[in-house]
């Protein structure tokens, strides 16, 4: 698909600002050019020429979710307007890309594929399933599910290095394991499935690798960051979060199965391979 047939929503987000490098030419909107919670600005935007709709859009805050201004916020952008957009994709032919989460499961089960039951823990994850469901208006949807996602903005390997740099030792959450996944991997994936015309539906997109914890990651930062990775110390869930208000509970078990966007064609890095690359972008703009 040519770049000028895309136009990208959340266009200032982490995978928003991923696609838009590599969509140079794409049309792109974030809220304040057009606030996908709008019905009437969704429904009256000019679509003329827009071949797919790349929703980058999303309210990602976990814990503030669980607030009651959260609830509202994370229901309408994660779910009621995926609706909208489904809407008008179903209305102009187009092709609709919506990314979901590891969140809309429980975190029971070892590995995640795609044909598995809603399960959601939190009030993020609740949205986000929602929004699974909304997307499947559009006839021709492709649901991408991922799950920790880094790219440029505020990300775990950030705050991570951050922390590092100031000599911090930080307790870090050791039993929920999963794998990373960086924004250019994801926006390849979906550059993949739409030029190869796989058959639309849902699919896993993360880096592929072994799947580790939180503080399996953070350990390999500071090792990168010159540091120790005795500077970090494994905690659980329970206690990292013991004393505080608010906590969304989270899925403790996030890797996702890539077996079907492998057998579409697309193989994803593995994730200490996509680090490195990362850390060298991060090394060269500072
Ligand atoms: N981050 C993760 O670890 C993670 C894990 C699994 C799945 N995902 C999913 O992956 C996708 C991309 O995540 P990300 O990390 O790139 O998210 P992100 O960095 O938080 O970006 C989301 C973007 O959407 C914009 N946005 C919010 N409300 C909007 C609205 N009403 N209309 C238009 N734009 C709006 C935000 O603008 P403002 O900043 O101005 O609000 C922001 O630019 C999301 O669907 C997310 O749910 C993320």
């Amino acid at each position: 698909m040519k770049s000028e047939e895309v136009f990208i929503v959340g266009a200032n987000g982490q995978l928003g600002t991923a696609l838009r490098e590599l969509y140079p030419n794409a049309r792109s909107a974030d809220i304040d050019e057009l606030d996908i919670t709008n019905k009437a600005s969704v429904e009256g935007f000019d679509w003329s020429g827009i071949k797919a709709i790349f929703n980058a859009a999303a309210f990602t805050n976990v814990d503030g979710a669980e607030t009651a201004e959260g609830r509202k916020a994370s229901w309408k952008v994660n779910a009621t307007a995926v609706a909208y957009l489904a809407e008008v994709a179903q209305k102009h032919d187009i092709t609709l890309v919506h990314i979901s989460s590891d969140y809309v499961f429980d975190g029971t089960s070892d590995l995640h594929t795609e044909g598995e039951d809603l399960a959601p823990l939190n009030v993020y994850g609740q949205s986000k399933a929602a929004g699974d469901i909304a997307v499947s208006l559009a006839p021709k949807h492709y649901l991408l599910r991922t799950s920790w996602v880094i790219g440029k903005g505020n990300n775990f390997v950030l705050t991570m290095k951050s922390l590092a740099d100031r000599d911090i030792t930080p307790s870090v959450v050791a039993d929920q394991i999963g794998r990373l996944t960086f924004t250019d991997t994801l926006a390849a994936g979906i550059q993949h499935l739409v030029d190869s015309e796989a058959a639309y539906g849902t699919y896993n997109l993360t880096n592929a690798g072994e799947s580790v914890s939180w503080a399996d990651i953070a350990k390999v930062v500071y090792e990168k960051a010159g540091k120790s990775a005795d500077d970090v110390t494994p905690v659980t869930t329970e206690e990292y979060y013991a004393g505080k208000e608010g906590i969304a509970p989270r899925p403790l078990k996030s890797t996702l199965s890539l077996d079907k966007i492998t057998a579409a064609g697309f193989t994803p890095k593995d994730w200490r391979e996509a680090l490195d690359e990362y850390w060298q972008t991060i090394e060269e703009t500072n």
